[in-house]
């Protein structure tokens, strides 16, 4: 029996567990902190207090665990991959050089600038009377954005000079995104529609998954506040073979070389931000982990035996791994605490789940902000709450699906976006 530790806590390392259970290899699971429905699903949390990545490190060896996999990209960021392997450990995920790559944009801009992988020009500062000569020369539109990890609100796209000079007061005076704002990136505004693009490297080797897209906003028509993802579907039909090929071409390979080149040999899993322009794919930003609502769709349509794809990451035989891509289609809808992503109440009973898993055979409820109460009842605990994926052949009946999954779901103050996938669907439409 095989035993994995899963790091993380939100819908994306809940979609990992149920990829990793779909094979019939005998797992002994384990997840580090974990949520309900990790537990539900037969997950054992760790239940030492840890201090440090070391600590894990330490815990992991003493409980013979075969293989770590991380789903957020701080730990990442933070070396978690380096103490393992101090340790003799096998885990899945790039190293803190390699992490650079989401950890550090001023990294990410400049390896795209000297491997000439396509993206939006820029510059760098470390200075507000610099950043400012440079606004006034360029203009508004334009994207403002720190240069370090903030949780997804270090981007600031400004339509105006005002919006623009704002973003710099924020950044440079009140200190609003702390050491991450020390450096920051002016870029140009770039048009288009956006796809996540996941690549699954052991450095040398890669394999593409089917390329999906995240609904950012709270509201319909990509209206209101950015959030951390309020759904996503795959395969995005905005990204057709061709188009795959050329962002293959142009900047998958590109960039695992260079990462290499550099002496950062990248391995893991590659998060392409692509935005699709009138002048082909360019790249928007990298992550160097799985995206979170992303995951929940993207995962259920690979056939494959994630322990091994995952080890075989690690140890960089990824070439010899089988794998399949399923035909149809997987839609995962978002389920929001009201006032997310702004200030909302927690604590809320959240019933229904195991009936909207019993509509259909194809639909999973993954948890991401929720807790037990003191009797054990499940109730809400964070922004976004539980993720609802279902797959169809059709893109049509993998939406119905979701929302049938959907409205099985209750808890006080259930916000969900009631277009995930619209846009593909309209997209596929027009082509017939
Ligand atoms: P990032 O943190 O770099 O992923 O940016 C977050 C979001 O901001 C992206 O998903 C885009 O919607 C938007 N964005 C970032 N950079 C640009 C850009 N250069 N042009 C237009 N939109 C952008
Ligand atoms: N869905 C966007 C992200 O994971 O960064």
């Amino acid at each position: 029996m095989n035993s994995i530790l899963i790091v993380g806590a939100g819908g994306r390392e809940h979609a990992i567990l149920k990829a990793l259970l779909r094979s019939d290899r005998p797992l002994c699971m384990y997840a580090y902190p974990g949520n309900p429905g990790m537990e539900k699903d037969g997950c054992m949390l760790v239940d030492k207090k840890i201090n440090n990545w070391d600590e894990l490190a330490d815990w992991a060896r003493d409980n013979e665990i075969d293989l770590t996999v991380v789903g957020p990209e701080i730990p990442l960021v933070e070396g978690i991959v380096d103490s393992f392997k101090t340790k003799g450990l096998t885990i899945f995920g790039p190293s803190k050089d390699a992490a650079r790559i989401e950890g550090s944009k001023a990294f990410s801009k400049e390896l795209m600038k000297k491997y000439q992988i396509p993206t939006a020009e820029y510059d760098l500062f470390s200075s507000k009377s610099d950043a400012l000569r440079y606004l006034e020369k360029k203009g508004a539109p334009i994207v403002i954005k720190v240069s370090g990890l903030a949780a997804g609100k270090g981007a600031i796209v400004c339509n105006s000079m005002e919006e623009a000079k704002r973003a710099l007061d924020e950044i440079f005076d009140a200190k609003s995104f702390g050491s991450a704002g020390e450096t920051v990136v002016i870029e140009e505004k770039m048009e288009g529609e956006e796809a996540s693009v996941f690549v699954l490297t052991d450095g040398k080797t890669y394999r593409i998954l089917p390329v999906s897209q995240d609904h950012k906003a709270i509201g319909e028509k990509d209206t209101g506040p950015n959030t951390g993802g309020m759904g996503a579907y795959a395969p995005a039909p905005v990204v057709d073979n061709q188009l795959l090929l050329e962002i293959e071409q142009n900047i998958v390979v590109p960039t695992i070389r260079a990462m290499d080149q550099e002496g950062s040999l990248y391995k893991g899993l590659l998060y392409v931000g692509i935005m699709i322009t009138k002048d082909g794919p360019r790249v928007v930003e990298y992550n160097c982990r799985f995206g979170d609502p992303e995951t929940q769709a993207v995962l259920p349509l690979v056939s494959c035996d994630w322990y091994e794809v995952f080890k075989a990451c690690a140890l960089g035989n990824l070439a010899t791994v089988k794998w399949s891509v399923s035909s149809g289609y997987c839609v995962a809808v978002v389920l929001a605490s009201k006032g997310y992503p702004g200030e909302y109440e927690k604590g809320k009973p959240v019933t229904g789940i195991e009936e909207a898993e019993q509509t259909k055979s194809n639909i999973d409820v993954y948890h991401a902000g929720t807790a037990f109460d003191e009797n054990e009842d499940l109730i809400t605990n964070g922004g976004r709450v539980l993720a609802v994926s279902a797959w169809a052949e059709t893109l049509i009946d993998a939406i119905g699906f979701a929302y049938e999954g959907v409205a099985e779901i209750n808890f006080e103050g259930k916000v969900f976006r009631r277009d995930i996938a619209a846009k593909g669907l309209t997209r596929l439409k027009k082509r017939v």
